[in-house]
């Protein structure tokens, strides 16, 4: 088969797959520690999902207030409902004061206070002195922090010389008896393959939000690397845990910032009532955002929905005035208007809980390497493979992240990569010989089938039949008897894949072919997460179960463990959660109730 295809063979020291903000950080981080250092993504580095991200970067910097990066680590560990791994979070909230202020000497041009420190704005679950007050820790440039720390590192590593491969859509990993040896990528605009030989394979490929109906992601986010690891025979981690955030503009999906509410913006419904008083009466509207969401669902459940359909809930700044509005939340006053048709210094915003976030994903230390269940290790570390960002389950958010902790999360962990890189790969070493026949021609024998495919199926119908599965059997409230449904639905949506038919058989920018490659690679992770919802069987973080309320530590305080053959099949088992700190400074925190 690889005579039929010409590929075009690159060897480099290592390989990162993505250009959002992680994979920019590890990309910057491995070129200047000298590795020969490739950059393969299927978007421009700035049109990179990280560009969309809003309210900010969270570190105890304490610049509005008195701050301790242990508060931090303590609001981040009971965020994740106990499910975080507390020494990687020890590492992540240790690391974010020195992570914001390398940022901000690489050039990120933060908002500033009036002494011209960073400027910090409160977010939900975000504490003082172990919950007793509201911490002001998320760094912000107005509410397009994103934005501006994508374009940064993409300078940066423009600066020290990382090689980009851009627009080239990444197909498989290219792996040798259980070691990951390179990934085979397609150039989309000549339809050339391309093969990365390197000693470490970074994925910084994104979360796979467009598994659902609505949701904050862009089109592009169809979780790649989390499609290739389980093409590999790799398990993805804590799958069922997916993130609703409170405030997605009703009926587009866009994200309007938590940042909002951290401003002081506050939720109606129908009545006219601040309802979030009544479920968190300490943290109100900034209670952490699985507790908001299901707040909200349960309003618009009960009838106190506002609109014609009483189906959404509202979003009020109009208190905040214009000149708060356009200095600190600009963008979102523009997406409201351009969405929604409001203007925001008038009216309420519609909002609506949208899919934002995958908890889960590409199983990894704090150091960013590959980990999986071996010969019973749990921590087993899969030779030549990183993961980082929202693609990877290191895991820091555990069953709920807390709003900006992921700029954080992707800062923090492509730094730990690239330092980790460059210790255990040694710079310009030879690459083993390999034989075309087993690490080659099946990915090429897959592609090909899929390209030239001639079933009766569109690509898109059998995406919408998925999303909309996903959105009503996956969703913010779940229990076993709808889940059980959406698992036969969705078993009949993914045989429904042998039946895709593609009409563009060339290789050049062929989207039709793009988006059956993505569709495959988010029916399996769809698949894996709700099997992996359907099993576990208590109610943690943004996993809400009606049939299982509880949290329930004695059976469930583990990671799940996802596999899916090529047939569909999931498979699962379990790993334990790290309840141990990487330092005597750090205690470990015991799962407690639930107080917000
Ligand atoms: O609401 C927001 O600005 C989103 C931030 C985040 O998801 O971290």
């Amino acid at each position: 088969m690889s005579g039929s295809y010409k590929i075009i063979d690159h060897k480099y020291d290592v390989v990162i797959v993505g250009a959002g903000g992680a994979g920019l950080r590890a990309t910057l981080g491995m070129a200047a520690a000298g590795l020969s250092t490739a950059c393969v993504t299927k978007v421009f580095p700035t049109r990179s999902h990280t560009v969309a991200a809003q309210g900010g970067m969270s570190a105890s910097l304490g610049n509005m207030g008195e701050d301790h990066w242990k508060w931090h680590m303590y609001d981040t560990v009971k965020g994740s409902d106990w499910l975080g791994d507390q020494d990687a979070i020890e590492y992540m909230c240790r690391e974010a004061v020195p992570a914001v202020v390398e940022l901000e000497h690489f050039g990120v041009p933060f908002s500033r206070t009036e002494e011209g420190k960073i400027y910090q704005r409160p977010f939900g679950g975000m504490t003082t002195n172990f919950g007793e007050g509201i911490a002001q820790r998320t760094c912000a440039a107005a509410d397009r922090t994103g934005h501006a720390i994508l374009h940064t590192l993409y300078q940066q590593s423009l600066k020290h010389k990382a090689e980009f491969f851009i627009e080239y859509f990444a197909i498989d990993l290219i792996m040798d008896d259980g070691v990951c040896r390179g990934v085979l990528a397609w150039d989309l605009a000549t339809g050339e393959l391309h093969r990365f030989r390197a000693h470490m394979v970074v994925f910084a490929t994104g979360g796979y939000g467009r598994a659902y109906f609505s949701c904050t992601s862009a089109h592009t986010c169809t979780g790649d690397g989390n499609g290739m690891i389980l093409r590999a025979g790799l398990p993805l981690q804590d799958m069922e845990f997916t993130q609703f955030h409170p405030t997605g503009i009703y009926g587009a999906g866009c994200l309007i910032t938590e940042g909002v509410r951290g401003e002081g913006g506050y939720l109606t419904n129908s009545e006219g009532e601040r309802f979030m008083e009544r479920y968190a009466p300490n943290a109100k509207d900034l209670a952490s955002r699985d507790v908001v969401s299901r707040s909200m669902t349960i309003e618009i459940n009960e009838g106190r929905g506002v609109g014609p359909d009483k189906d959404h809930i509202y979003l009020h700044l109009e208190h905040l005035g214009r000149d708060v509005i356009n200095e600190r939340l600009p963008g979102i006053a523009e997406s409201a208007k351009i969405f929604a048709g409001v203007d925001v210094a008038k009216e309420p915003i519609p909002v609506l809980p949208t899919v934002h976030y995958n908890m889960g994903g590409i199983p990894t230390n704090y150091h960013g390497e590959v980990v999986t269940l071996k010969d019973g290790n749990p921590d087993a570390i899969v030779p030549g493979l990183m993961a980082i960002g929202e693609a990877a389950c290191v895991s820091v958010h555990g069953a709920n992240r807390l709003g900006s902790n992921s700029l954080l999360d992707i800062v923090v962990f492509g730094r730990a990569a690239a330092l980790r890189a460059a210790e255990v790969v040694k710079k310009g070493s030879p690459h083993k010989p390999l034989s075309d026949t087993e690490t080659t021609d099946p990915i090429l024998d897959r592609l090909d089938r899929i390209r030239h495919s001639s079933g009766s199926l569109p690509t898109s119908e059998i995406r919408i039949n998925m999303q909309k599965t996903m959105q009503t059997h996956a969703a913010v409230f779940r229990d076993g008897e709808s889940m059980s449904q959406g698992i036969d639905k969705l078993d009949t949506v993914y045989s429904s894949f042998d039946n895709i038919g593609i009409s563009d058989r060339s290789m050049v920018w062929n989207t039709d072919l793009v988006e059956a490659l993505e569709l495959s690679n988010l029916l399996d992770q769809a698949k894996v997460s709700i099997k992996g919802a359907l099993t576990r069987e208590e109610s943690r973080g943004a996993h809400a179960r009606e049939d299982f309320p509880d949290r329930d530590d004695e059976n469930w305080l583990k990671h799940t463990l996802s596999w899916i053959d090529r047939a569909g099949n999931v498979t699962l088992d379990y790993r334990p959660v790290h309840m141990y700190t990487l330092t005597d400074e750090a205690e470990v925190v015991p799962p407690k109730k639930r107080v917000y």
